[in-house]
């Protein structure tokens, strides 16, 4: 199985931005855990984060041919972008939301997501522990 893990904006400066809300933990650390883990479970991950939302959906129309699952924190695309929703609508096998922070707790403008409509499951406020335990639903 192939699980496409996708970042968007922002999370390329994890570790050095806001580290009291999002820990300091770096996106590679991430990643690396991301695949030691995945490896355990015997499960395959392309790893990717872009800032630019057309970046993501290219990656998202990848994923058609390619992935078994999306496992992806859109960031503040989330909050925005319609176009992120209708490439997950052209994909076909599940989707995990994560967010880092618990995105609930925080301005109101966080409280809505277009990604939830398509998500299977949705994962905020665990930080980093959210991708691991997105990665155990496909593991099952
Ligand atoms: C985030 C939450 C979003 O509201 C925010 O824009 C982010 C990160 C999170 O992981 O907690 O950039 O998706």
């Amino acid at each position: 199985k192939t699980i496409y893990v996708l970042n968007g904006p922002n999370l390329n400066l994890l570790g050095k931005r806001q580290p009291e809300i999002y820990g300091s933990e770096t996106l590679a650390d991430v990643e690396a855990k991301v695949r030691a883990r995945a490896a355990t479970l015997g499960l395959e991950i392309e790893f990717f984060q872009s800032n630019h939302e057309g970046a993501i959906i290219d990656k998202i129309h990848e994923a058609r041919e390619k992935a078994q699952g999306i496992i992806i924190n859109p960031a503040a695309y989330t909050h925005t972008s319609v176009a992120i929703l209708d490439a997950l609508n052209a994909f076909e096998a599940p989707v995990v939301e994560v967010h880092i922070s618990n995105v609930h707790k925080r301005e109101s403008f966080r409280h809505h997501s277009y990604v939830s409509l398509r998500a299977e499951a949705v994962i905020a406020g665990m930080g980093t522990l959210g991708y691991q335990v997105a990665l155990e639903y496909f593991a099952r």
